[in-house]
């Protein structure tokens, strides 16, 4: 049987044992439900489960019998340590990240623990756990790492980041997934571990956690609240549906170089203020106001982002190229179906705004950390 990438049959892969770390996320969960319904591997996911961390986003496979959970935080090298010797892995995909660049300018500590850390932690324990190993679990051993186009920096208005674009982070976010970056180059040089790493545009689609622009827009649309567009809504981000992403993800796994680093994007630049119209023309249509009046009239233009990047795109020659990846959802349908998630499933994102994050703004320095718009 053919999977979604349509390279490797999905029985084919073997009984593979996956280690996912942040695999309660928002990518992470899609990676987890991916494994298991579209290959036959088993699924450890290792996750410390922070405020974005939700095991409702992978409720649907929870008692498949080949999907684990391990509440671990990856900077803790015994727990990471134990992970490793109980479960014996062949391959670990690393997402578990803090991922939210306004929070990294209010509280830039914890993407430094577990960005950096974390990162040196699980590299450290996966390399002295793969040079114990023999013969083809040793040669096929990976570690993928999943990382951002942010750590290219911006844009200017023309161009697009490819795998030889010069790093230059702009956000502590950025600047602590390009160190978490150089450290698994460091490893792939020094010690010889086979790790992979793929830089990926803007994911949306189900179970993003609402202080992202999509989620953020529709919940606060549905409940009547302004839109907040940061600046003049002229900032371009490269939109890829999360499940392309997860597709890509699974290939890099199976079929990257070791050593080698992978772009992924969706090939769709949108404007911030054109996501949001778009949002709006959506929620017209789906949930008509009574007035008839449309959601565009609570946009609203507030101040920007510190250090904002322009303008993100990505060039995905090389793994459509080599590895015969390319995304399929467009966004116009992408984002079709990921209104009707959120307005379908209310009661994923009604338990978060009411234990952990209530959509106030955030990203405007360690003094204003908190202020509401
Ligand atoms: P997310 O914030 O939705 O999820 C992160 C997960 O990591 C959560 O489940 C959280 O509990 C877990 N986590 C955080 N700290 C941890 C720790 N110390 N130990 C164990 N688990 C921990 O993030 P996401 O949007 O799903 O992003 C996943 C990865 O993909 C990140 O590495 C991010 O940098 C990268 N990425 C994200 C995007 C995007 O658009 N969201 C794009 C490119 C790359
Ligand atoms: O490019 C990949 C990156 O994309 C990932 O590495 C990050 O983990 C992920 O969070 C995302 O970063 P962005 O900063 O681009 O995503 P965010 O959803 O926070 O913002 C998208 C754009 O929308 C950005 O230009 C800022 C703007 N924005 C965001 C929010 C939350 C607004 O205009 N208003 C808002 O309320």
């Amino acid at each position: 049987m053919a999977d979604r990438t349509g390279r490797r049959g999905a029985r084919e892969n073997g009984a593979l044992k996956i280690l996912v770390t942040g695999g309660a996320g928002f990518i992470g969960s899609a990676v987890c439900r991916y494994v298991i319904r579209e290959t036959n591997a088993t699924v450890i996911n290792v996750d410390k489960l922070t405020y974005a961390g939700n095991l409702d986003s992978v409720a649907e496979i929870a008692d498949d019998p080949r999907y684990r959970f391990e509440k671990v935080d990856i900077c803790d090298e015994l727990e990471v340590a134990r992970v490793f010797h109980e479960h014996q892995p062949d391959a670990i995909m690393h997402l578990a990240a803090e991922s939210h660049v306004d929070r990294s300018i209010d509280v830039p500590a914890a993407f430094i623990q577990t960005n950096i850390v974390g990162t040196y932690v699980l590299l450290e324990v996966a390399r002295r756990y793969w040079e114990e190993l023999e013969g083809a679990r040793k040669a096929n051993f990976r570690f993928h790492s999943v990382s951002t186009d942010e750590v290219y920096g911006s844009l200017g208005a023309t161009g697009a980041f490819t795998e030889e674009t010069p790093y230059r982070p702009n956000s502590p976010y950025a600047a602590s997934k390009a160190a978490s970056d150089h450290l698994v180059r460091a490893w792939t040089k020094t010690y010889g571990l086979p790790a992979v790493t793929s830089n990926s545009s803007n994911n949306y689609g189900p179970y993003q956690f609402p202080e992202k622009l999509i989620p953020l827009i529709i919940i606060k649309a549905l409940a009547g609240q302004q839109l907040p567009v940061y600046g003049r809504g002229d900032n371009v981000r490269d939109w890829m549906h999360v499940e392309d992403h997860a597709a890509a993800l699974w290939m890099v796994l199976r079929e990257g170089v070791p050593g080698e680093t992978y772009n992924t994007g969706g090939g769709n630049e949108v404007s911030n203020i054109d996501v949001v119209r778009r949002i709006c023309a959506l929620l017209d249509e789906m949930v008509p106001a009574a007035d008839g009046r449309s959601h565009t009239e609570r946009i609203a233009f507030v101040p920007d982002r510190p250090g904002h990047d322009k303008r993100y795109a990505i060039d995905a020659t090389k793994i459509s190229r080599e590895l015969g990846w390319s995304p399929r959802e467009s966004f116009d349908s992408g984002l079709r179906k990921t209104v009707r998630w959120y307005l379908d499933n209310r009661a994923w994102w009604q338990r978060i705004l009411e234990t952990q994050y209530r959509g106030e703004r955030l990203g405007l320095g360690p003094d204003a950390a908190g202020a509401t718009d």
